[in-house]
């Protein structure tokens, strides 16, 4: 190989890698992925406590001064007094999801039973009270 050839093939090589290297560097770290919060039922269970949850509800289905949370987030929902009837909705005539039952616990609602008081909690509690609710079976 003439050395020119040589040369030119050893400039191009280091002006790839140096561009390569810029491109990598320059690049703004990757963007942490979107979407919900993902919920501790450990945690969970703690801000069903601290929160007073636990003086309305218990975590099965006897019934205390509202429902028993066990079966909350199952199609069928929790074991409601002779009487009450929801037609497989929330109290507040939403359906059953998640999302329903996080904005139900943040609004103060008058159902059949009584009044539940609202709770402010934030995103990262309600996200791990709902993933300790989705444990309550029935
Ligand atoms: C002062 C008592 C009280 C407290 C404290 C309370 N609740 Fe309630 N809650 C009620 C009552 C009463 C109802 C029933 C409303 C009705 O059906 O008339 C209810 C209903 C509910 C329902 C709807 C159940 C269903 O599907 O029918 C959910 C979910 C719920 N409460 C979750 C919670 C959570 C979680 C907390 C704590 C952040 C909490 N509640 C704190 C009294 C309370």
């Amino acid at each position: 190989m003439q050395p020119l050839i040589r040369m030119t093939i050893g400039v191009a090589l280091v002006l790839g890698a140096l561009l390569l290297a810029a491109n990598t560097l320059g690049r703004p770290p990757a963007a942490p992925a979107s979407g919900p919060i993902a919920g501790d039922a450990t945690r969970g269970q703690i801000v069903f406590e601290r929160a007073g949850c636990s003086a309305c509800h218990t975590t099965t289905t006897e019934f205390r001064v509202g429902t028993g949370m066990a079966g909350v987030l199952q199609p069928e929902g929790p074991v409601y007094p002779p009487g009450v009837n929801y037609g497989g909705l929330l109290p507040n005539g939403a359906p059953r999801t998640e999302e329903n039952v996080a904005a139900f616990i943040r609004a103060t609602n008058q159902g059949q039973i009584g009044i539940m008081p609202g709770r402010a909690l934030s995103d990262q509690q309600m996200a791990d009270l709902i993933a300790y609710l989705r444990t309550l079976t029935r």
